[in-house]
């Protein structure tokens, strides 16, 4: 055991250069986003893997959908406290919770990037209610999973990757992740190509691909690893939802390693999902996680 740990440090050291995290390895898990009353302390989480919640969702918009001009609310599950969060990063010191920006809709309203006028006082607005809410619930990042876009003159990338860039230079947060999905890689790759050296990882939705053969996979991985950078792409499962399902998924991740990518890291969508389910596919997506960080 103490070997194993000593392995470990050694490995984290290799890859503090590379990657800027201690163990190199991540579990990106969205939680808290369709009301199921799901628990942080539910979920299986395995030492030697930076774990990361995301909880789903931050919008800015009042409870009917309107817009507030960048002033972001928390809207995930009750169950999802501060006194929780603190607790669960207590007893994981691995674990690391980010407030996921958006999702699809809020109510029966879909939610857009709706290109505020003003982008300075949009850019403040948000970085004042996400530090606050950042504060409250003892986050260390976001991601940003907005789903829709106008046609054109986007002002999306800048308004975000001026919001990040901020929030991690004020020390507010210390990690970013992306979520686009194949309508929206455009907006993404925007975003990606001006401001990337804040953004950590890529949690593509490979589910809307609708993929669902190991080999069709790795297809859906190479194109996505070219519009983004190969090393921050993280492969993704949707838990009873679209694209390649059971342990194909796990055939998949193989076969990625097979073909010289490096898997770093595994995105489940989502732990509300997996609650009914004894959360089998986060405890494999770390097993095979921790197999291949041995075996680098
Ligand atoms: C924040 O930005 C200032 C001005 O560009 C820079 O000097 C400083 O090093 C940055 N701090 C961090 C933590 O990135
Ligand atoms: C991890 O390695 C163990 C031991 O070799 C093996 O039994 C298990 O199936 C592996 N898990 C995955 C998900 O590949």
């Amino acid at each position: 055991m103490f070997k194993f740990h000593l392995f470990l440090f050694h490995v984290s050291g290799f890859l503090f250069f590379s990657h800027q995290f201690c163990y190199g390895k991540v579990m990106m898990e969205y939680i808290g986003a369709t009301g199921v009353p799901v628990k942080l302390d539910d979920v299986p989480i395995e030492d030697g893997i930076d774990f990361h919640f995301l909880l789903s969702f931050a919008i800015d918009a009042d409870p009917s959908g309107n817009s507030q001009n960048g002033k972001f609310s928390p809207y995930w599950a009750d169950t999802l406290t501060p006194e929780s969060v603190a607790a669960i990063k207590q007893s994981h010191p691995n674990v690391k919770a980010l407030a996921s920006l958006s999702g699809w809709s809020i109510g029966n309203k879909v939610l857009r990037w709706y290109n505020p006028v003003d982008v300075q006082q949009w850019i403040s607005n948000a970085f004042s209610s996400l530090s606050s809410i950042a504060q409250q619930y003892h986050l260390d990042g976001i991601d940003i999973d907005y789903e829709n876009f106008p046609r054109r003159n986007s002002n999306f990338a800048y308004c975000i990757g001026e919001l990040i860039t901020l929030l991690k230079n004020q020390s507010v947060i210390s990690l970013a992740t992306i979520a686009p999905y194949h309508k929206t890689v455009p907006a993404y790759i925007e975003l990606f190509e001006n401001y990337g050296d804040v953004i950590d990882f890529v949690n593509y939705q490979f589910y809307t691909d609708k993929v669902r053969q190991a080999r069709s996979y790795v297809e859906a991985f190479k194109l996505r690893a070219g519009q983004f950078d190969k090393d921050k792409v993280l492969p993704s499962y949707e838990v009873n939802g679209r694209g390649i399902q059971g342990d194909a998924f796990f055939d998949a991740l193989r076969l990625l390693e097979a073909n010289g990518f490096s898997v770093n890291g595994v995105m489940i969508f989502s732990a509300d999902a997996s609650s009914s389910g004894h959360y089998y596919y986060e405890t494999k997506s770390q097993d095979f996680l921790l197999n291949s960080t041995v075996s680098v």
